[in-house]
């Protein structure tokens, strides 16, 4: 391997795509909404300026909501428009808005997305699409030649606000807005990375493609190539790129169009499999203490892997409950308050393997955080009961279940439009019979959750338990439900101008006393984006888990500002009483019909798994487990690092070191280990260095890289890793 100069290439791609574009990466901002904001004459000279690639919350308005206004300033040069190949078409690039846009040019209204308050229907958000505005050149507001103004009029409906996720640009459409490059990750060991270049329209084009393949971690050269290439009009041309599963590779491709000398590129860096694949022989996984109430099913699934067929069977079962040999299930029903210790015992041809089994009998659930899989990040209100089974399946088939993945919780959008004449609530169409896919889900090992709102209507404008709590608590139990995800949305307008903390507490307090007077033990999710400090309340009203933020996203921009902002919490984490810093954004996520693998870099999905854990989060996948790839199953699968989320104690980690590029997370475990993550927040990979003395631990540790399964060696004074970029090393010390 030599060292290559992988620098030169993004510096030409670079260098042709400023060359093209009029780039706005700020622009004059104002809070409010005044219709004369939109024309060119308006003199915003006394305006602050405003980053254009970040929401305006972390740019000094934090919690602002409402409307505001971006302004830009910039000169159309005629020569954009002569010296490109079509010249008729010009761009105008606004990243996304979050969440309704109106924009102008010179005074002139030119589009529009989602809907504004005032609008016929009413105030609809379009945070998620692209704005991306085209005009005729000869369309009569524009400038040529001289001083234009782009006025963007923004409402943010809650959340978020402004414009973000890339830098905003004005171009012209050319030859090489033709042709289209995807890079197609390979998504199993039979799978080949593809690059794929498609023609669009009606014209052959001619370019060179070049695909360099990188160690991101040393530059070094993996393998690279240079191709000519004829698109023939209507086409497609395709490359494999070969690379091993285990090799962290950035791959970088340019295609450059001949005739204007235009191209478009890709970077993307591939998944790379860490953790070995476990071994034949039994191995017991999952959660080592279960709450229950007195006199409530009990319902756990032993998980283990190993070769099937796997037989379980279990020493000091309490005669009140008893084990299906075959499938791992325990059953039964336990009245006496106390701690009943039970071996676990589970065999195959090739050994066995024991471990022990707590069941407190008493009044807290959850005595470690809930593990499993919710509708919301990938099929938002589209979910139905068909994509639930194909996911429950899934986890089934693809063995998360035996990793201790349990419950298949349905968010938001399955509740019909109206009540049942007895006022009891029902299920939409997509889901015809919920206490059938409740059996269904318990026949195979698995639990059931369920969600809903204390005000009248949910988040996604679907009915709530308002003034029906104990109807729908009695309905839950029926169908068989084991978790009630309850989410503030629509108790806004109910709690109107009370805010006080009592006020806060009062929906949660309802809902409480109906779970608790159901013959079965429901996990109690607040969902309310941690309001007057949830975390000190939650006990009270029985939450077993709370929401600390508002909803995730997949960017990095979303994941570090949730996970490493999770420190004020930290002491208010124990069993059955957790932090939820929302729910995981791996795999194939999308809120709603269309998925997308998950935009964070295979490195920040190993900071993902790696600071939930050590945060003692709740772990609920959000994605379409039965298009899940390899990857993604192995983040999903390392019984070390679920071992730290389930870790008994149930102490959420501290923050330790925290600078600009490095943070150092340590989370106490019951055997007196730790585990610490050492994080990497910079753009670049990091050596990086921690002094056992500034964790507060003795001389001479013992450290285990928990991603790798494997023995680092003891080290004296101090403990030194690479960290790739936005990446983690997460390792267990001492015990
Ligand atoms: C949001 C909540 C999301 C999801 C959604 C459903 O308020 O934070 O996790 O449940 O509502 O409409």
């Amino acid at each position: 391997m030599r060292k290559i100069f992988i620098l030169t290439l993004l510096f030409i791609s670079t260098q042709v795509s400023s060359q093209q574009d009029i780039s706005l990466p700020t622009a004059k901002f104002k809070t409010g909404d005044i219709p004369a904001w939109s024309q060119a004459s308006f003199d915003d000279s006394q305006w602050p300026s405003i980053k254009t690639n970040t929401p305006w919350e972390q740019q000094g308005y934090a919690d602002y909501n409402g409307f505001a206004w971006y302004r830009f300033h910039f000169k159309l040069p005629a020569s954009l428009r002569d010296n490109s190949y079509w010249k008729d078409s010009l761009r105008i690039f606004l990243a996304k808005i979050d969440d309704v846009d109106e924009v102008f040019i010179n005074g002139v209204k030119i589009g529009q997305k989602g809907s504004f308050p005032e609008n016929s229907g009413g105030y609809s958000t379009a945070w998620n699409e692209t704005r991306e505005y085209h005009l005729s050149t000869k369309h009569p507001a524009l400038q040529w030649d001289k001083d234009n103004v782009i006025a963007v009029r923004v409402y943010d409906g809650g959340g978020a606000g402004g414009i973000f996720s890339a830098i905003p640009f004005v171009n012209m459409m050319d030859l090489i807005d033709g042709v289209k490059m995807n890079l197609h990750i390979a998504s199993t060991r039979d799978d080949k990375n593809t690059l794929t270049l498609v023609n669009n329209i009606q014209k052959k084009i001619y370019g060179k493609l070049s695909i360099v393949v990188t160690d991101p971690g040393t530059d070094t050269l993996i393998t690279q190539s240079k191709k000519d290439v004829e698109l023939v009009a209507g086409n497609n041309f395709s490359i494999n790129i070969p690379v091993e599963s285990s090799q962290r590779a950035t791959i970088s491709a340019v295609f450059r169009e001949q005739q204007t000398g235009k191209s478009i590129n890709t970077n993307q860096t591939l998944p790379y499999i860490l953790t070995p694949p476990p071994p034949a022989t039994p191995r017991i996984n999952g959660a080592k203490v279960l709450g229950a109430r007195p006199g409530s099913p009990i319902y756990y699934k032993i998980a283990a892997t190993g070769e099937k067929p796997l037989h379980y069977t279990a020493e000091n079962l309490p005669a009140e409950l008893s084990l299906d040999r075959k499938t791992g299930i325990i059953t039964g029903k336990l009245t006496e308050r106390k701690d009943y210790h039970i071996k676990l015992v589970v065999i195959n041809t090739k050994g066995n393997d024991k471990r022990d089994l707590t069941i407190k009998v008493g009044d807290v659930l959850a005595l470690t955080p809930p593990m499993g899989w919710n509708s919301w990040n990938c099929w938002g209100l589209s979910v139905s009961d068909e994509k639930v089974k194909a996911s429950a399946q899934a986890l089934i088939d693809k063995g998360l279940i035996d990793h201790g993945w349990t419950f298949m919780n349905i968010d938001d959008g399955w509740e019909a439009e109206k009540r049942q004449p007895d006022n009891m609530i029902a299920a939409n169409k997509k889901f015809p019979d919920m206490k059938g896919l409740g059996d269904w889900l318990h026949g195979n090992g698995l639990k059931f959750g369920i969600y809903s709102s204390p005000g009248p209507r949910t988040c996604g404008g679907y009915l709530g338990s308002y003034k029906n709590e104990l109807n729908d608590a009695i309905t839950y139990s029926n169908w068989g439900i084991d978790y009630l995800k309850y989410d503030w949305c629509s108790y806004g307008n109910i709690a109107g101008k009370d805010t006080s903390l009592a006020g806060y507490e009062k929906p949660y307090f309802v809902m409480r006393d109906a779970l608790q007077k159901q013959p079965r033990d429901i996990v109690f999710s607040l969902c309310q984006y941690g309001m007057k400090d949830v975390w000190k309340w939650g006990p009270e009203v029985n939450g077993n888990l709370w929401r600390t933020t508002g909803d995730i996203e997949d960017t990095w921009q979303s994941l570090s500002n949730i996970g490493f902002h999770q420190t004020k919490q930290f002491a208010y984490a124990k069993p059955g009483r957790w932090n939820d810093p929302d729910m995981l954004i791996v795999g194939q996520v999308g809120w709603g019909e269309n998925l997308h693998p998950t935009r964070l870099t295979p490195d920040e999905q190993y900071t993902h798994i790696s600071l939930w854990c050590l945060l003692s989060a709740p772990l609920l996948i959000g994605c379409d487990i039965s298009k899940m790839d390899d990857f993604t199953l192995n983040l999903l699968t390392n019984d070390e690092v679920i071992a730290v989320d389930q870790d008994p104690l149930g102490k959420q980690a501290q923050q330790i070191i925290a600078t600009d590029n490095v943070q150092v997370w340590m989370k106490e475990l019951e055997d007196g280990s730790k585990a610490l993550g050492i994080f990497n927040l910079s753009g670049h990979d990091l050596s990086v260095s921690v002094n056992w003395n500034d964790l507060g631990l003795h001389a001479n540790q013992k450290v285990h890289d928990l991603w790798r399964q494997k023995d680092l060696g003891s080290f004296k004074d101090s403990f030194s890793t690479k960290v790739a970029s936005h990446g983690v090393t997460l390792v267990k010390v001492g015990g």
